[in-house]
């Protein structure tokens, strides 16, 4: 299924025709969730590789043999993404499954389910930054434009993939109708990831020994996952996902945004997220520590503190 330029669209939300078909949503839609199954859900670039590599490591008690044999796709496969099925089939032992499906679509299938649901977001400044980089190098993503273009698409949420405030509020907000449901964020697992393990893993019932939480940090880490052929998509072809344009495991940080939104991008941002979040207590880190107070000092200067410019 090559449809490089085709999309899907669903529910009102358009996905790429490349991974998606009118069949796969419904099989999606109707899927029999089993009560050992684990869901991880995210809006795209948001830490989805990252978290099907934890649960695959915690899972296998830090033993990194499957994560690095077997690519993230099939061991953890997008359940509304045409191969599902397939990989289903074949596959052993409690099933890792992964989603970017709003919450109202999959409300149905998981309302009288145990399985356990992990959903991890992470700031959208740095979000729509990593889909904006991601974009130039998919093929079956359309050409985001200039970034201004994008920021816009993203806020009106008419990029691939929906809103993300409709998003994250969706899946955050219906919790409680949830049986298991873990939430944890991008920036918490980057700024205590010892810490983020032994949640998931008592979210998973899967206790560890001390050496097996140091192999899974050792194998989670972003320097030796982007080395990993079995997440890196660097054995994807080049007319799917253009190497020569950018990494998918691009820099793997907390606020990159600084470096491509203007002030004025910010504030409006800021004004934006404020209107659209009111109904939402969650609280997200936009900055590394060191980095917000730098930025607090500088309001007044056009953006902030552009690294090794
Ligand atoms: P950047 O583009 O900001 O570098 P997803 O898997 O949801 O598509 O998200 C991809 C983003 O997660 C990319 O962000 C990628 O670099 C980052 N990422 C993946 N693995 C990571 C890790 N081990 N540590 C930190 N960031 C990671």
């Amino acid at each position: 299924m090559a449809r490089l330029d085709v999309t899907e669209t669903f529910h009102g939300i358009s996905f790429p025709g490349h991974l998606h078909n009118q069949d796969s949503f419904r099989y999606a839609l109707d899927f029999k969730f089993q009560d050992t199954d684990i869901l991880i859900v995210t809006y795209p670039k948001s830490g989805t590789t990252w978290m099907q590599e934890i649960v695959t490591l915690v899972s296998n008690r830090g033993d990194a043999s499957k994560a690095q044999n077997q690519p993230n796709w099939a061991r953890a496969p997008w359940l509304e993404q045409y191969y599902c099925p397939e990989i289903l089939k074949t596959s052993q032992g409690p099933r890792l499954l992964t989603t970017h499906l709003p919450y109202q679509l999959l409300a149905s299938a998981l309302r009288s389910s145990k399985a356990k649901v992990i959903y991890v977001a992470r700031n959208p400044k740095d979000v729509v930054v990593s889909y904006y980089h991601f974009h130039k190098m998919a093929n079956f993503l359309p050409n985001p434009g200039t970034f201004s273009e994008f920021l816009s698409a993203f806020k009106e949420g008419t990029v691939h993939y929906g809103s993300w405030f409709d998003h994250v509020k969706g899946w955050t907000s219906n919790a409680g109708n949830i049986h298991n449901f873990l939430y944890i964020t991008y920036e918490e697992m980057w700024q205590n990831l010892r810490g983020s393990l032994e949640k998931v893993s008592r979210f998973l019932q899967c206790p560890l020994l001390e050496e097996e939480f140091i192999s899974t940090e050792k194998n989670c880490s972003f320097s030796t996952m982007r080395e990993s052929s079995m997440v890196n998509y660097k054995n994807i072809p080049q007319e799917i996902m253009d190497h020569s344009k950018g990494s998918f495991m691009r820099k793997g940080q907390i606020g990159d945004w600084v470096n491509i939104f203007s002030k004025q991008q910010s504030c409006s941002f800021d004004k934006f997220y404020e209107s659209k979040m009111a109904d939402s207590s969650l609280k997200f880190v936009w900055l590394k520590p060191e980095e917000s107070s730098l930025l607090n000092s500088r309001q007044d200067t056009e953006i902030l503190v552009r690294h090794a410019a």
